[in-house]
């Protein structure tokens, strides 16, 4: 068997002619930069998530511009979940603030209320919402939390892997005022190429992002704060809005994958020792991946490595999302000392994500959960 992890160009097949369409014709029109679809792909978005839409060059610009817009600015503490990608904690630093590491709730992934450490939270400008793996943040119970404790502390929702989620009925980005995702291909609402969208809480919050993306330029030549230059391509909008209408139908696809995985895994988790991914009632994930966790063996000792490698000989595609939390990278030693994050460090040795995309088949999700299952037998 060979099944690759994040066939992900066999998803479009069925609207490809669409995509190439949109493209030819946003290439013709010489509006390159900016213009109609642009406009339009803002406009769409912004009124499925209910916010002031604003694009941008990355989800990793998306997310600076956010906490600039929350009120992030030099030497500002911002709490970050130890547990997601480094764009997350890096985001924070471009924004001029200070990363302070959060522990994460271990079935969801998520830094949550009760993980949301005090001292994470002390004196915090702002705090960062990630909804990893494809789960919306828990974004209300996350501002519960800043209402009683942080009044000052904004919520900013770093959606990179979960646009197109919903929780209680509300999508991804519309939960906390500020909130960013990225267009990256791999990610739930990937486009084909790199992009990224800000959500704000009224037009002046709008009008301030979109200067900041611009050179800091209010008006042509008239620069009154120090911005960037961070630009959606229109190509790449026209290829977003027609995949944006797909995108309830792929993560119906998704979801009935996971749900797949699911039937074929629970019967043997509990003996083989996987714990699976979980929604809580009320979620609907967008499934950016199905992530196990492979539990230590009889012995204590930690197994997905060789589980991992065992699944490559057999010809299954594994990825590990995260394999170090981040208070351990390098690069944030110096605001990691006193963080407290056991959750994020044992996910770092136990996680794994399956192939998971809208078009895999019944048939290779059986052979890879037969092959997960058989090789666990051996590394008991
Ligand atoms: C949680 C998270 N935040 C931010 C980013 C940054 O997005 P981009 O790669 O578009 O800059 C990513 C993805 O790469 C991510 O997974």
């Amino acid at each position: 068997m060979k099944i690759p992890f994040g066939a992900i160009q066999r998803d479009d097949e069925e609207f490809r002619g669409e995509l190439l369409d949109a493209l030819r014709e946003s290439f013709l029109s010489g509006r390159w930069i900016g213009g109609p679809e642009v406009e339009a792909l803002e406009r769409e978005l912004g009124a499925f998530v209910g916010r002031e839409a604003v694009s941008c060059a990355s989800g990793t610009d998306a997310l600076v511009l956010a906490l600039r817009a929350a009120g992030v600015g030099p030497g500002d503490a911002v709490a970050v979940p130890a547990f997601s990608f480094g764009a997350t904690a890096e985001a924070v630093a471009l924004a001029g603030g200070v990363p302070r590491f959060a522990d994460v709730d271990p079935d969801s992934f998520c830094m949550d209320a009760e993980t949301l450490s005090r001292a994470a939270l002390r004196g915090a400008r702002a705090v960062v919402a990630v909804g990893l793996f494809g789960r919306a943040a828990p974004c209300a119970e996350l501002s519960a939390v800043l209402d009683s404790e942080a009044p000052g502390a904004a919520l900013v929702e770093d959606a990179a892997q979960s646009f197109g989620a919903f929780r209680d009925g509300v999508p991804s980005c519309g939960a906390s005022p500020y909130a960013a995702t990225s267009f990256y291909p791999t990610k739930p609402f990937g486009g084909y190429g790199d992009g990224g969208m800000v959500f704000l809480p009224d037009a002046a919050s709008a009008a301030r992002v979109r200067a900041l993306c611009n050179h800091g330029q209010y008006a042509r030549d008239r620069h009154e704060e120090i911005g960037f230059n961070s630009r959606l391509d229109a190509m790449q909008a026209a290829l977003l809005r027609v995949k944006f209408r797909r995108l309830g139908s792929l993560r119906e696809r998704r979801a009935a994958a996971a749900a797949r995985y699911d039937a074929l895994l629970r019967p043997s988790a509990e003996r083989v020792g996987i714990a699976l991914p979980s929604a809580a009632a009320g979620e609907s994930p967008v499934w950016a991946q199905y992530t196990v966790r492979v539990l230590p063996g009889r012995d204590g000792a930690d197994r997905r490595d060789a589980l991992r490698a065992r699944l490559a000989e057999l010809g299954a595609g594994t990825a590990v999302y995260y394999s170090a939390p981040l208070h351990s990278q390098p690069c944030w030693a110096r605001f990691a000392a006193g963080a407290e994050c056991p959750n994020a460090e044992r996910l770092s040795r136990e996680v794994l994500s399956l192939p998971l995309t809208a078009s895999i088949s019944a048939e290779e999700q059986e052979r890879v959960a037969e092959a997960l299952v058989a090789s666990l037998e051996t590394f008991r």
